[in-house]
């Protein structure tokens, strides 16, 4: 059985109203264009290329060199800050894109140019890309247009009827999470979720000292543990959501180790040392003590070369899983209840009509199933059906993807009661 159909036929219990563009209830726009692109996207792609990634994880495949991994930041390339009116937001990844212009560097961009720079200069795996850049523009993009934002807000295409996309800044709880990196959590800094905290910086800087330090993924499963103790201890709305949490939040702590690593031939499986992880967060300075952060300066150092393998979805999984496994504490979804140390994990069984369970969740691809379903469930019953755009857009990338990802054999959650969330003012009140 594949991964996907099955949540097709989801039915979704969802009682709780989560802030959401009212377009999304709009089921009457046109998918054939999206639909074309991301056909015309696959096709581009070698056949032999798409039957890897349902074959093996990349990470489990050996590194090897070679020089077109060095990637260009000279010319249309050379790194540049945003200028006014240029919009960059909470993920370094797609601000870097965006400073070197492999992104439009007004950090608005098409949903071609996005899954195009992503796997050529950084190697997501196509499957990733697709899947995330797809669900961007489905909640908080042009789904016309098809084009979406990495920071702030953008006029709609067509006004009338779409109101103005929020972009990633817009996306708390959907998207952008609590327990970051390095962002803040929102309720602690205001709702500004994209400015790096330079508190927590230095505590992953800290993790690593002198000049053989090398952010390991290891070193970021201990971040991960940090960042997650972090905001339990200091935030009263701390809230960790099944997908912007769990899935997005965790990967995005595996992803620094992955990506932002120098892939050299000497060190084909990575090194990321002091000068390269301060590149990529738009840091400066050469002591701890000494170090400033300015906003919109992710920057890919001179003579970096990216990761050898595409990193596909099953990748995203199981660095997810290494991370849970490490410590399972990390594992848990659901928030303070108000005040500091307060974090009630809901019961996994109860949220998903008991399909999963946290026995069961570590188990064969119980995760990533869970994941999907919750990407999905996170909405209002209105958006997560086939009546709602999101709707239709999840359903289409489904039918879209289905083909290039392992047979999952997913159970079939056809519950997910949000209302369990309630108790978290995270939740209800961002
Ligand atoms: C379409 C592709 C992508 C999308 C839509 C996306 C979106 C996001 C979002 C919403 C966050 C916020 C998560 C949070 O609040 O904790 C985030 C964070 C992050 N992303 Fe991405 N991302 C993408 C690709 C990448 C890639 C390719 C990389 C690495 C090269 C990357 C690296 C990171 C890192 C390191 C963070 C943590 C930021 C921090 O807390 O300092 N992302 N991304
Ligand atoms: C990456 O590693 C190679 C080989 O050691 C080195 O020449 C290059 O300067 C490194 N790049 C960065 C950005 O550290
Ligand atoms: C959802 O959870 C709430 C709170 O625990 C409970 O009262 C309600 O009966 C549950 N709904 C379903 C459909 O299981």
């Amino acid at each position: 059985m594949r991964l996907i159909g099955t949540f097709c036929a989801l039915a979704i219990f969802v009682q709780s109203v989560v802030a959401f563009p009212s377009f999304l209830h709009n089921r009457d726009i046109d998918l054939s264009h999206l639909s074309r692109e991301i056909d015309s996207v696959l096709a581009r792609v070698p056949a032999e290329d798409l039957a890897k990634l349902r074959r093996d994880a990349s990470l489990q495949k050996r590194s090897t060199f070679s020089e077109s991994q060095l990637i260009d930041v000279s010319g249309v390339h050379a790194y540049a800050p945003p200028t006014a009116g240029q919009t960059r937001g909470p993920c370094p990844g797609l601000n870097v894109l965006a400073n070197h212009g492999y992104f439009d560097r007004s950090g608005v961009v098409t949903f071609t140019q996005s899954v195009s720079a992503l796997t050529s200069v950084l190697n997501l795996g196509i499957d990733t890309a697709i899947a995330l850049v797809t669900y961007s523009i489905a909640i908080i993009g042009d789904p016309i247009a098809l084009t979406w934002s990495i920071g702030g807000s953008y006029p709609s295409s067509i006004p009338l009827i779409l109101p103005r996309p929020g972009g990633i800044d817009a996306s708390h709880n959907n998207y952008e999470s609590d327990a970051s990196v390095t962002r803040g959590d929102s309720y602690l800094h205001n709702g500004d979720v994209w400015s790096v905290q330079l508190a927590t910086f230095k505590k992953l800087y800290a993790l690593q000292d002198g000049p053989d330090a090398d952010y390991t993924k290891d070193v970021l499963i201990q971040h991960r543990k940090n960042t997650f103790d972090y905001s339990v201890q200091n935030n009263p709305h701390f809230f960790f959501a099944p997908f912007s949490g769990l899935v997005v939040a965790t990967a995005a702590h595996n992803f620094v180790a992955y990506f932002f690593a120098n892939h050299s031939a000497e060190k084909p499986d990575g090194y990321l040392d002091q000068k390269n992880l301060k590149s990529f967060f738009g840091i400066t300075g050469d002591t701890i003590d000494t170090l400033v952060y300015n906003y919109g300066t992710e920057r890919i150092p001179d003579n970096w070369y990216k990761a050898p393998n595409p990193y596909s979805l099953v990748d995203v999984v199981t660095e997810i899983l290494e991370s849970i496994q490490a410590n399972p504490e990390v594992g848990a979804i659901g928030g303070n209840t108000g005040t500091v140390n307060s974090f009630v994990g809901v019961n996994l069984g109860d949220l998903t009509g008991g399909v999963i369970n946290s026995q069961n969740l570590l188990q064969g691809n119980n995760i990533f199933c869970f994941a999907w379903a919750a990407a999905r469930a996170g909405l209002p019953t209105a958006l997560s059906g086939v009546t709602s755009l999101l709707g239709n857009v999840l359903n289409l990338l489904d039918t879209k993807l289905a083909p290039y990802l392992p047979a999952l054999a997913c159970p079939a959650i056809d519950e997910f009661n949000l209302s369990l969330f309630n108790q978290f003012p995270g939740y209800t009140q961002h």
